[in-house]
């Protein structure tokens, strides 16, 4: 298939995009507004291949999409291309409103128009809410509790729509919290991996006992693939890596691979409406014939290898934008936090 897969210049969306063209039956076009996080190096080994090709543009600019699906001929779109980071969101709703919900609205009304025969919404676990037992299924009461969850629960209900409304062909994945090479040092693994490194403390936020399920990317991006291929249209599926560890947990494992003090961990003010716990039941899609393949100790050690190795990537991105938003983010919390466990 020709495909269009946006945010391809991102963490997850390079991954993908590197995954289809291997695969051999799909060529992609990758359209990506190269914002913060988009970064072409993370992609830079399949310049000049033959089935690839970039696009600078902004899901949300709507003669632009129109003009790509036409002069490229889509047959399918994933869309990957969101704002995804919860404290960015409470920092800035507005953007995460603008990208989510309307940009993908624009993508998707331009997507029917055109008649592409599959449009792929990558989605996050985050849109069940806070799971304080059990695991969330797919046809389980949206509740999501930030910005950036609740733009993507309007981002899913937009696309799911018109599956109802005009049969037109969606699918969407929801993933769980995701790791590996490339991810911007914000998120939690890469931003304490990297902060270890250079011995700078690892701010945990509250009693660091929230949970998470631990998916490594190249799970999640197969997950992604096999729903593409052989998801049940109007269909969402849950992809989680059946991980479930506390932060503290992940945070010890970090500095003992790098050799590092466990005194780096440093607990400091809370997130505002933390979600204490995501679980997903995957066994839609486990049904379907896919499973998460990487067991987390050992894809954890393999990414904080990756970063140990890859300090220019990430040192680069350190030395930028990353400086302020770091400064306003953690630095008060810094000062004010304790060390773990005194
Ligand atoms: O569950 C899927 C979601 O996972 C994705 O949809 C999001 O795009 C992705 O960012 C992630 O959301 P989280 O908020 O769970 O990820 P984050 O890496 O920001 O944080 C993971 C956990 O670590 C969370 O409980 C907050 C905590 N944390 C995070 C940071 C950045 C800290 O304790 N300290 C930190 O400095």
């Amino acid at each position: 298939m020709r495909l269009l897969v946006t945010g391809g210049a991102g963490f997850i969306g390079s991954h993908l995009v590197r995954r289809l063209i291997q695969s051999g039956s799909h060529s992609v076009v990758n359209l990506d507004a190269l914002k913060y996080s988009g970064n072409l190096e993370n992609l830079a080994d399949l310049a000049g291949h033959p089935q690839y090709a970039f696009v600078h543009a902004d899901i949300g600019d709507q003669p632009v999409v129109h003009t790509i699906l036409q002069e490229h001929r889509i047959e399918g779109i994933i869309n990957c291309a969101a704002e995804t980071h919860v404290d960015r969101s409470i920092l800035d709703p507005g953007a995460f409103a603008r990208t989510d919900v309307v940009g993908t609205g624009i993508l998707l009304e331009e997507a029917r128009r055109a008649g592409v025969r599959r449009f792929l919404q990558v989605s996050t676990d985050e849109v069940y809410g806070s799971v304080e037992q059990g695991s969330s299924t797919e046809n389980d009461r949206l509740e999501p509790r930030s910005p950036y969850s609740a733009s993507k629960a309007g981002g899913d209900l937009l696309v799911l729509s018109y599956w109802t409304t005009y049969q037109f062909p969606v699918l969407v994945t929801r993933g769980s919290n995701t790791y590996g090479p490339n991810q911007y040092p914000e998120k939690f693994i890469p931003l304490f991996a990297t902060n270890a490194i250079d011995g700078e403390p690892l701010p945990l936020y509250g009693d660091g006992k929230q949970c998470r399920d631990w998916l490594s990317v190249h799970d999640h991006v197969a997950g992604i693939q096999h729903v593409f291929e052989q998801g049940q249209l109007g269909t969402v599926y849950n992809v989680g890596g059946g991980n479930e560890r506390e932060n503290i947990t992940v945070a010890e494992q970090i500095v003992g691979t790098l050799g590092k003090s466990r005194s780096l961990i440093r607990l400091v003010q809370d997130r505002p409406g933390h979600d204490r716990r995501y679980s997903i039941d995957c066994s839609r899609l486990r049904a379907l014939g896919w499973s998460p393949q990487v067991p987390f100790e050992e894809g954890l050690k393999e990414t904080v290898e990756w970063y140990r190795t890859h300090e220019s990537w990430w040192r680069t991105i350190k030395s930028g934008e990353f400086k302020a938003y770091y400064q306003q983010q953690y630095a008060k919390r810094l000062q004010q936090g304790t060390a773990c466990g005194s």
